[in-house]
């Protein structure tokens, strides 16, 4: 695909996020989406009509074949996205899909295995790494600037509690919510040793009933010796709350987003601004940019990354998380093998 002038895309699942993924890819120059593909027509129509496309199909593999397909964009649920990958690999495609590959490690396995076999390119869609803010931490970070590393601290709340269907397939809190500061943990600092998770239900007994936690907190040992903690919460009555800072012997970063527009009102002798409401505004950037570096990668023949590596990694540090909180106990990342 090096050098190609045009990048032919299919476009699998058009729900939510599909539609921004959909609408970000029509800014990228030297990319046209071929074919748009939902089990629901009207869904596959409506994408078809947005991109301009050549077909809406509803059986998402036939979508994979059709002609003029170079690249594969997976946006269906998670329980899809190993099935798809693997077909899109098979078909000598590269992918750019919707994190996880899988909720299973042995799944997520199989599916790195393949892509390895194949050599085709596949980027997952941890989008914080492409937030400008993160971004250029991780450059500061890479430059030496904060000295020697020593400590990373995350919080993540979401603004609201998921639905109890939605819960009972998310894989819990640490697989659907903490794996992006997981994520991010080993994007600025490196590979995890152990970790110590503690959860809760103290937001909503839904969660209970799921036998999930709706409230967390997870100590991390890394290998090069750093210490870190991650707090995570499914519910922020005051907007989407995502904050990092990462920490050495001479300098920190800090990564927050307290205020959305660039505005305080100030009255009665008290002043107040507004603030993000959740993932899709916090991270439109991030959402745009992933893409961008994911069609610059092929097109310069780079590896894009995050890759399916990464996702396995990251996926076992979420599976630890789950099983120290469940057995109550401190568990090594070496501990979870597939
Ligand atoms: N990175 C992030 O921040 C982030 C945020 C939200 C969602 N996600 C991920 O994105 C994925 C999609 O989430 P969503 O909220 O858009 O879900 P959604 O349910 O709103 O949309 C999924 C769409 O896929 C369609 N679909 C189902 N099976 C399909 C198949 N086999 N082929 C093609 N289309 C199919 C559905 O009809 C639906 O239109 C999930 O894996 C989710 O975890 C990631």
């Amino acid at each position: 695909m090096k050098g190609k002038q045009t990048i032919g895309v299919a476009f699998l699942g058009l729900g939510r996020m599909g539609e921004t993924h959909l609408r970000n890819l029509g800014a990228i120059s030297g990319v046209r989406v071929v074919v748009v593909a939902d089990p629901q027509a009207e869904r596959a129509e409506r994408g078809r009509v947005m991109s301009g496309a050549e077909s809406a199909l509803t059986e998402p593999e036939k979508a994979i074949e059709h002609p003029g397909v170079d690249t594969v964009v997976i946006v269906t649920p998670t329980d899809t996205h190993a099935r798809l990958i693997e077909a899109a690999a098979n078909a000598g495609k590269a992918v750019f899909s919707e994190k996880p590959i899988a909720l299973d490690l042995a799944e997520t396995q199989r599916v790195v295995r393949l892509v390895q076999e194949r050599n085709v390119p596949v980027q997952l869609g941890f989008m914080r790494r492409y937030d400008p803010g993160y971004a250029k931490a991780k450059a500061k970070i890479e430059a030496g600037e904060l000295g020697k590393l020593e400590t990373f601290r995350a919080l993540s709340r979401d603004t609201y509690p998921p639905s109890l269907e939605f819960l009972l397939g998310s894989g819990g809190l640490f697989l659907d919510m903490s794996v992006h500061d997981f994520d991010l943990a080993r994007f600025l600092v490196g590979e995890v040793e152990e970790v110590n998770a503690w959860g809760s239900v103290l937001i909503d007994e839904r969660f209970a009933q799921a036998k999930d936690a709706d409230t967390a907190v997870t100590l991390l040992r890394f290998k090069n010796g750093v210490l870190g903690v991650i707090e995570t919460s499914r519910r922020s009555n005051w907007g989407y709350d995502i904050r990092t800072e990462v920490a050495g012997s001479v300098g920190k970063v800090v990564v927050e987003a307290p205020q959305k527009t660039p505005l305080l009102f100030a009255k009665d002798f008290g002043s107040s601004y507004d603030h993000y409401e959740n993932f899709p505004d916090r991270f439109e950037a991030g959402y745009r940019l992933q893409l961008e570096a994911f069609f610059a990668a092929l097109r310069e023949g780079r590896t894009p990354t995050p890759g399916p590596q990464d996702a396995l990694e990251t996926l076992r540090l979420a599976v630890a998380a789950t099983k120290s909180w469940r057995q109550n106990r401190p568990v090594k990342v070496s501990e979870v093998q597939t």
